[in-house]
């Protein structure tokens, strides 16, 4: 099928990637002229593994394209709407600027009987706002909300574990049998798919990141509980875990969660929540939120505290930047974050990661960059470990001990053995970790 897909980020450049390993001719579409030259090139313009691969396989294959003209969407059967849904600058709700651009530059190029997919992730309601203009022009609309984790991007597109159809309006039942031949592979290997109505298309994505946000909040107020307790969260969570019922993924307590997506989707459904009138139903939001943001403090507390409360001018090594390993992403990262909040209180603070420098340093020019992990350990006062590479999960204790001034290890991933790390004489500290 020829497809189009417009906004080539983290989702749309997979997405895009993806419809073409699978068969059909795809044109992505994206206003960073930039980024359009390196995908056409099969370069990745973030990391994500496997996705170089995937890229030059399909422009090499002439089934894949990218372009900053809006025109080439003409002539595709399908059009996928991939483009951010960013927290508002002036508030907590979902900024939709980039969705209504797409769609409106995309009304002109629309033929009749195209279909219209939104993929971003949108407050509900929107469907049904944009289904009107669209419907306008002889085409339909449906929204296919995408499930993907950074890290995992080509694997989760290529076998999701669920669809989701959003339709409706006259030609829903032809609008299915679209989305069918669109993701032939993955129904032929019995993908679950759900098809259903705009409203409950929009919420299971926001509802299946608000669940996974309050889970990894659960499992961290219990870590609080298990600080003032001197109990072993990781022991609760392999114990709780074992229920079927509640399970163990999702269930690491830590410094928390973050990225382009958990933190701002359960903001915008508070936000979306309000509007609609019905607030206090997702209220414990807030409250999954603000222990989230706890935990990076108590991180920074318990580096203060290694220092008898006063870091200024201690040297600090953070390992990681990144909001989670396998990925350059540093947006609303807890990593990036604890680094600042602790350059902040003087501290002199040292920054690694293996692939996030470049993101972090344009964020935060104030900061110490070092690439290497060894060199970056030198003279350190104190280490702390907020993203669990596995580079920095095997570091040896004794090793790491030679390098270092003062044997001191916040492991804010809870990552790490502590009896391997204080039997080579450190002081370890874990999050809910006696
Ligand atoms: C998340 C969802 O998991 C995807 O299903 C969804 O499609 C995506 O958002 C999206 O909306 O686009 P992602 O942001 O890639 O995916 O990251 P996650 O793997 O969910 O991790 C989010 C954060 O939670 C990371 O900072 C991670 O370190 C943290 N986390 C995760 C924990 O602190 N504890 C855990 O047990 C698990």
């Amino acid at each position: 099928m020829k497809l189009s897909v417009i906004g080539c980020g983290y989702l749309g450049a997979v997405h895009a990637a993806a419809m073409a390993s699978i068969g059909h001719e795809v044109i992505g579409i994206d206003v960073d002229a930039a980024k359009v030259e390196s995908l056409s090139r099969g370069d990745a313009p973030f990391f994500e593994p496997g996705l170089g691969d995937l890229l030059r396989a399909g422009v090499d294959s002439g089934r894949l394209r990218f372009t900053t003209d809006m025109a080439g969407a003409a002539g595709s059967a399908v059009h996928f709407v991939a483009v951010g849904t960013p927290q508002r600058r002036d508030g907590a709700g979902a900024d939709l600027t980039f969705v209504d651009a797409a769609v409106n530059a995309l009304l002109p190029h629309l033929g009749p009987d195209d279909l219209v997919v939104g993929k971003s992730t949108v407050p509900v309601g929107t469907a049904q706002r944009l289904q009107p203009l669209v419907e306008e022009r002889g085409a339909s609309i449906a929204w296919n909300p995408e499930f993907l984790r950074e890290g995992f991007a080509v694997k989760d597109t290529l076998e999701p574990d669920r669809l989701v159809y959003g339709v409706g309006g006259q030609t829903s039942d032809r609008d299915v049998a679209t989305l069918d031949e669109v993701y032939a592979p993955a129904m032929a290997t019995g993908t679950p798919r759900i098809v259903t109505d705009y409203a409950t298309a929009e919420l299971v994505k926001v509802s299946a990141n608000a669940f996974l946000a309050t889970k990894i909040s659960f499992i961290n107020a219990m870590a609080e509980i298990a600080e003032a307790t001197g109990a072993d969260v990781t022991m609760l969570a392999d114990a709780i875990g074992h229920d079927a019922r509640i399970g163990r993924r999702f269930l690491n307590a830590g410094v928390g969660f973050g990225g382009g997506c958990l933190p701002k989707d359960i903001r915008a459904f508070a936000a979306r929540a309000e509007e609609i009138g019905r607030g206090e139903s997702v209220q414990f939001l807030k409250q999954v939120d603000e222990i989230n943001l706890r935990r990076r403090q108590r991180v920074v507390d318990l580096i203060v505290d290694s220092f008898d409360g006063s870091p200024n001018g201690r040297r600090v090594v953070v390992l990681g930047l990144a909001f989670k390993p396998d990925s350059d992403d540093t947006r609303d990262s807890p990593a990036l974050d604890v680094a600042v909040r602790l350059h902040g209180l003087g501290a002199d603070v040292v920054c690694t990661d293996p692939e996030a420098i470049g993101n972090a340093q344009r964020q935060h020019p104030q900061l110490s960059y070092v690439a290497d992990v060894e060199e970056s350990l030198q003279g350190a006062e104190a280490v702390v470990l907020v993203t669990e590479w596995s580079v920095y999960r095997h570091l040896d204790p004794a090793r790491v001990g030679e390098l270092v001034a003062r044997r001191v290890m916040v492991d804010g991933r809870n990552c790490l053995d502590p009896v391997a790390w204080r039997d080579e004489g450190w002081t370890y500290f874990g999050l809910g970790r006696p």
